[in-house]
């Protein structure tokens, strides 16, 4: 089975509607689809329509959702508000929503559900903390997360995830995780996957990792077997390193 990579830009609460549009004006024709990997970026909610409509071959993607239909829920977005607008990935659980905005993975488990829903993909985000690092609670921290984050999801739904496996303490730290820690952990999740979802889930499942990855280290990363791309932070935001990025895994 191949898997097609996919490396993700996560912009975070970053960039206003004219700065995105400036940004894909800067990525005009630079990725056609017809790469080998597939190339996109997760952005903030008021930039998603910019973004659809200026994006060219990139996949666009919402950086959160809420799992109801609608209802009174201030501040939330909803997978149709999403859906309508054309939204085809949705980053969730990324560890700053676990820890700033109390996201469970049975919260996870429920958005992911509701976006398979309507078609869109969720990129479901794991990792460990620093402390759970040290205490070398890697694995049972992983195998958890993942049990939890995609309960009730069908053996195909969990095919079609993509996994972004971010140890927290190289998010936004420049101290990226070393290429065999993050090859052993993405393997990991791809057996959590087999055992629980069984071979074809598994095969087909992509994985990423995330933490301080950068045009410098990408293809290290990307060279692993069980490593189908990347989420990527702060060297997404810039045209040229974005652009560098591309190249790198071309
Ligand atoms: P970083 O962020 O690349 O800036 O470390 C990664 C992420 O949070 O997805």
């Amino acid at each position: 089975m191949t898997r097609r990579p996919i490396i993700f830009g996560n912009w975070k609460m970053n960039k206003t509607p004219a700065e995105a549009k400036a940004f894909f004006d800067g990525m005009a024709g630079y990725v056609t689809g017809e790469e080998a990997a597939e190339y996109g970026v997760g952005v903030p909610f008021v930039d998603l329509d910019v973004a659809v409509k200026n994006a060219g071959a990139l996949s666009v993607g919402a950086e959160n959702c809420n799992e109801l239909d609608s209802g009174a829920y201030t501040g939330e977005v909803s997978v149709p508000m999403l859906k309508e607008i054309g939204i085809t990935y949705c980053i969730i659980g990324h560890s700053e929503r676990r820890t700033y905005y109390n996201e469970t993975s049975a919260h996870c488990a429920a958005k992911a559900k509701r976006l398979f829903a309507s078609d869109i993909t969720p990129i479901l985000c794991i990792g460990e903390t620093e402390a759970e690092y040290d205490a070398g609670k890697t694995e049972e921290v992983v195998r958890t997360q993942l049990k939890e984050s995609l309960e009730g999801l069908t053996a195909e739904e969990v095919g079609k995830i993509v996994l972004a496996y971010e140890p927290i303490w190289a998010i936004g730290t420049g101290k990226s995780a070393d290429v065999n820690t993050a090859e052993a952990c993405c393997k990991l999740c791809r057996d959590t996957v087999r055992e629980l979802y069984g071979d074809e889930a598994a095969e087909s499942v992509r994985v990423q990792y995330g933490g301080s990855v950068k045009p410098t280290n990408i293809k290290e990363y990307m060279a692993c077997a069980d490593i189908d791309g990347a989420l990527i932070g702060g060297a997404s935001l810039k045209v040229d390193s974005f652009k560098e990025l591309v190249d790198a895994t071309k």
